[in-house]
């Protein structure tokens, strides 16, 4: 059975979304849950649904990222998965990471990537005047969310919409396309997936 691990930083709702995706004739299973903070709201949604969890707090490791990934890479590889799925994890990796998992990685970010890498992406949809913005799956490369996009969804943006209104509209989204994308991203498919 394929192992997933799912990195989180916070509540993890696209955790539960992933997580809740990989049963029955799903070619995966959620081999841990892994947090960079303790205590993040989504490692008690892990452990009740029997998934292994560890945390591997940054703030000791202050500037030394290397350290701090070396530290990760011996947490997660210890489950032995196959495959990871950043899912709200703020943390920025380095190429020292992203090589050690190339080609098995996935990140969420909330944008019409290419459009607003970085954060605050729907303040900064609204603030343009975009009429639509949305959600992108991509694989990790070196490049800050700048990898193979392998799915997008799409909301509008609507008049009056404050950044709360458009993150509430796009999260849904999110909870649909990264499943998707990550059960045909387990089996070698790179079909992109587009909602709605
Ligand atoms: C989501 O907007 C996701 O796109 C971003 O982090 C936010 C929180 O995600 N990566 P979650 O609820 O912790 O999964």
């Amino acid at each position: 059975m394929t192992r997933v691990a799912i990195l989180i930083s916070g509540g993890g709702s696209n955790m539960v979304a992933l997580a809740q995706s990989m049963t029955g004739d799903h070619p995966a299973r959620p081999c841990l849950v892994l947090s960079n903070v303790p205590g993040a709201g989504g490692l008690a949604k892990a452990a009740a649904m029997g998934i292994a969890t560890a945390t591997v707090d940054h703030k000791p490791f202050a500037k030394d990222r290397e350290a701090f990934e070396g530290a990760l890479i011996e947490a997660i590889d210890a489950h032995q998965p196959d495959f990871l799925a950043l899912a709200g994890f703020m943390r920025i990796l380095t190429p020292k990471f992203i090589n050690h998992y190339a080609g098995r990685m996935l990140n969420i970010h909330p944008s019409l990537l290419p459009k607003y890498k970085g954060l605050h992406t729907h303040a900064r949809a609204i603030e343009a005047g975009d009429t639509q913005a949305g959600c992108s799956v991509h694989e990790v490369t070196a490049e800050l969310d700048g990898g193979p996009i392998l799915g997008q969804a799409h909301v509008p943006i609507l008049p009056g919409d404050t950044s709360d209104d458009l993150a509430a509209r796009v999260l849904p989204m999110e909870h649909q396309l990264y499943p998707a994308v990550l059960r045909r991203f387990v089996i070698g498919d790179r079909t992109p997936v587009i909602l709605p």
